[in-house]
This record gives C-alpha cells, sequence and structure tokens, in this order.
C-alpha cells in the first residue's frame, strides 16, 4: 500500500503491509508533538531561507501555511498518515502544493522529532511547575491556618518530640522546592538537535545557533551524534515526576496514619474518602490509597525508559518512538494525582481533643528533660543514661514519668529540679517554643519560614 505523505519509499517495490502500518505507525501520544512540529519546522524554513534554499516569497508562503495548519486542527489532531511529521507535511502539500517538499531538505524526522519532544517538555514542565506551586501554596495556607497546632513528631513511627503541625507541613514545601529547581535548570539546559540530521549533520549551510535561540533552547547540540541518540530529556523529566511521586506518596502515607482511629489526629474532608459496604462506621482514606498506589507507577516509568535507552545501539532505532508513550501515560497518572492532593490538603482539618490526649505521652519530653540537664552542666551522656534510668524507673513503678518524686528524680539525675521547674518540661508548648535552632519548630521560626514561604510562592 502505498500511503500519503509519507517521506520515503523510492527503493520499495511494495507497499507496506497493512499489519505493519497499523502496528508501527506514530501512536497516541505523537499527537501531542503537533504544536512543537509546527514551530520546529518554522524555525527551520526561516533558516532554509536565510541558506538561499527557499526563496523571500517560497519562505512567507510555507509560514502562512504553516500557521493556518495550527489553525485549522486542534491541538492534538486525529491524522491517517504514518507520524505527525509526516501529517505535518502533508497537510501543507494540500495548502501550498509540492514546494512543502522543500521544507523536509537539511531535516531528518530525527532531529525533528528530538526537537518536538525538548519543546514540549519543555512546555510540560513548566504546567507541571505551576502545579506544583499550587500544591505549596496550599500547604501554605494550611500550615497558616493551623499554626497553633502542635503535634507528635514520630522517627521509626515511634513517638519522638513534639513540633508545630505547620512545620511538619511546611516540610513538604521545600522537598517541593528542590523539585522545581530541578524543573527550572532542566528548563533552561536543552540543546537543540536541528540540523543534526540523522545523526551525521548535513552538507547543506544552516545557523544551528539562530535556530537553537529562536526556540528558546541553550544553545546547538554539542555533537551531532548525540544530539539524535539523545533522550536524556525524557529520563530527567521522568524523574522529575517520580520524585513528585515520592512525595506524594509519603505525604498519603503520612495522613492514612494520622487519619486512623489509634492515631486519629488528622480529618481528612469526606469528599476524599469512602465508606465501607458492611461496615457502616467506616471512612477511609481512598484518595491518599491511589496516590500511594499509582506513586509506584510514576516511580516505575523511570525505569521502564531506562529500560529503553538501556544497550541501544548508536544512534537512531524505531524503539525512540516509544519514549513518548511511557512519558505522556505517566504524566496523565500524576496530574491528577496533585489536583487530588492539593484538595485533600484544602479540606483537612485536626481532632484537638485526640491531639490533647496524644501529647500526655510524657516520652515526647524525654529529650526536652535531658537538654535542661545539659544545660545544667552535666555532659551528654551522663544526662542522656540518667534519664534513660528514669524513664525506667517510672516504667517499673507503672507511674508516668512526670510524677516520679523530687528525691527520687534527684538520686537519679544528680540535680534538684522543683517540682514547677520539672513539671515545665511537659509543658508542649514550651517544648516546641524551646527548639530555636535553625529553621527549627519554635514559633518564631515558624512564623519566618511562612514569611519566606509566602514571598516566594506569591
Ligand atoms: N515517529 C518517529 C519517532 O517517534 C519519528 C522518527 C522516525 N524516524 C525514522 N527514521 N523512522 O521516533
Amino acid at each position: 500500500m502505498e500511503k500519503t505523505g509519507q517521506f520515503w519509499g523510492g527503493r520499495f517495490k511494495e507497499g507496506m503491509d497493512e499489519l505493519m502500518w497499523n502496528f508501527s505507525r506514530g501512536r497516541k501520544a505523537d499527537r501531542f508533538l503537533f504544536p512543537y512540529d509546527i514551530k520546529a519546522t518554522l524555525v527551520h524554513v526561516k533558516a532554509l531561507a536565510k541558506a538561499g534554499i527557499l526563496s523571500e516569497q517560497e519562505q512567507r508562503k510555507i509560514e502562512s501555511g504553516l500557521k493556518k495548519i495550527l489553525d485549522l486542527y486542534n491541538r492534538e489532531p486525529d491524522y491517517e498518515e504514518e507520524d505527525i511529521h509526516s501529517f505535518v507535511q502533508e497537510s501543507l502539500r494540500e495548502i501550498v502544493g509540492v514546494l512543502a517538499d522543500k521544507v523536509h531538505t537539511a531535516r531528518s524526522r530525527n532531529d525533528l522529532v528530538a526537537c518536538d519532544s525538548i519543546l514540549a517538555i519543555r512546555d510540560i514542565l513548566i504546567t507541571l511547575k505551576d502545579k506544583i506551586r499550587g500544591l505549596q501554596r496550599a500547604i501554605l495556607e494550611k500550615a497558616e491556618e493551623l499554626s497553633d497546632v502542635i503535634i507528635p513528631s514520630y522517627t521509626h513511627l515511634q513517638s519522638a518530640q513534639v513540633v508545630y503541625l505547620s512545620h511538619y507541613l511546611l516540610s513538604f514545601i521545600s522537598g517541593f522546592q528542590r523539585v522545581v529547581d530541578f524543573i527550572d535548570w532542566t528548563v533552561e539546559n536543552q540543546y537543540c538537535p536541528l540540523t543534526a540530521c540523522a545523526g551525521s549533520g548535513t552538507s547543506i549551510g544552516l545557523d544551528a545557533e539562530s535556530m537553537a535561540r529562536e526556540l528558546g533552547l541553550k544553545a546547538p547540540y554539542l555533537n551531532s551524534m548525540d544530539a539524535i541518540a539523545n533522550r536524556d530529556y525524557f529520563l530527567d523529566a521522568l524523574y522529575i515526576m517520580e520524585r513528585v511521586a515520592l512525595l506524594l506518596s509519603r505525604m498519603a502515607e503520612d495522613w492514612i496514619i494520622y487519619s486512623s482511629s489509634e492515631f486519629g489526629f488528622l480529618n481528612l474532608p469526606e469528599g476524599f474518602c469512602t465508606g465501607s459496604s458492611i461496615m457502616p462506621h467506616k471512612k477511609n482514606p481512598d484518595a491518599l490509597e491511589l496516590i500511594r498506589a499509582r506513586a509506584g507507577k510514576v516511580i516505575g516509568a523511570k525505569q521502564q525508559f531506562s529500560l529503553l535507552l538501556k544497550a541501544l545501539p548508536m544512534t537512531y532505532n524505531r524503539d525512540l518512538q516509544e519514549d513518548k508513550e511511557i512519558f505522556f501515560s505517566t504524566l496523565d497518572e500524576l496530574i491528577p494525582m496533585i489536583d487530588v492532593m492539593k484538595e485533600i490538603v484544602r479540606g483537612m482539618g485536626v481532632k484537638q481533643e485526640r491531639i490533647n490526649e496524644v501529647l500526655e505521652n510524657d516520652y515526647l519530653y524525654a529529650t526536652d528533660l535531658m537538654e535542661e540537664l545539659i544545660k545544667r552542666g552535666v555532659d551528654r551522656a551522663s544526662a542522656h543514661k540518667a534519664v534513660g534510668r528514669l524513664i525506667r524507673l517510672s516504667e517499673e513503678r507503672g507511674m508516668r514519668l512526670r510524677d516520679v518524686d523530687r528525691t527520687e528524680r534527684e538520686k537519679i539525675l544528680g540535680i534538684d529540679l522543683s517540682d514547677e521547674e520539672y513539671r515545665a518540661i511537659f509543658s508542649p508548648k514550651r517544648s516546641v517554643d524551646s527548639k530555636r535552632s535553625y529553621n527549627g519548630t519554635a514559633k518564631e521560626r515558624v512564623l519566618a519560614q511562612i514569611e519566606y514561604w509566602t514571598s516566594v510562592l506569591s
């Protein structure tokens, strides 16, 4: 079968098998490249005119044809041709006739598809950054709204020390900020593959530097073969998505735990929970569970992509056509995860009564007691041991740490703390506000962080 818009075919006696045609055509993801294929082609056409391959009049004709195509079809058109490049070519031929065939001079689909992909990924990363910013803002607003709430922190999922809930929430904002920084770097540091052609470059003199500049890319490629073989931009974008998924999964896991009746200090918005068909009391955190599950798919995609690239011979191989499929399906998975998480953040609340009970756990203040001893001149090792012994004593006696009496305390701690001084150590507020170390959880530090993020995110 002979197909329209095909860039090749002269050396073939028979046309392509129908089965092969359907098997090999650019699939769904190709369509996302459409506007970028036009954009890259416009720049290529300008370079061809500058090199004298196209007359000024031809250039204008082709340019207006390309712009018409962009207007004519939706952003993601359906087409019959072999791939998006053939579709653009064929559509152009319908408008400007055989002149369209000149456009593909000094160009291969190999440099074109690489260029299209880079341009698409940059735009997508900018959109992803906006999404992350939105989530960061939602977290910041929640941190401000609940700025007086104190919760336990955990290491090994065992109660550690108390922190402001807002301090805990802000920790995710700084995690996402590292992803944003990496997005910025990735967007800024892309090289233009145009004129690399099939990997060897071309004998036709095109101004690669201007082309790179016009596309807003850092510079032309550093090596024409690398320009064609390289798919690191996909890999980097997938790694960025993996990082987002990892953060989302950790938030999800924490909040599944914190909203369970045993922890019970977080209240999830009903609109993002489900009930049980048998147990009438249930309010299940399904949205968070699905985020946790889908994070696995997003994380797996980078691995899948590495498997696609692994041991591929230089330079272009048709395997690379699958790059877009992995990338765009992963993106489709991730974006709703961010949207849902943002709404959960906005809708979540706390159960203050339950929190008050949880904060009664004396061990949350054991470190404060130890630091109190250190501040009074006891060395760290002795202070640690002494508090440990006091804990053992209180456990053996079946009493709370705060209830050990003064003489007993003095015997073990080697320091006489009045009842008032001793009792004060078990105050959640005093405990958090004493953590004035750099960006620690003391109120003033948390407020400074909120102020910082407010200026960064506004
Ligand atoms: N559809 C192809 C892709 O996505 C475009 C490049 C095809 N090049 C080739 N020599 N067959 O990678």
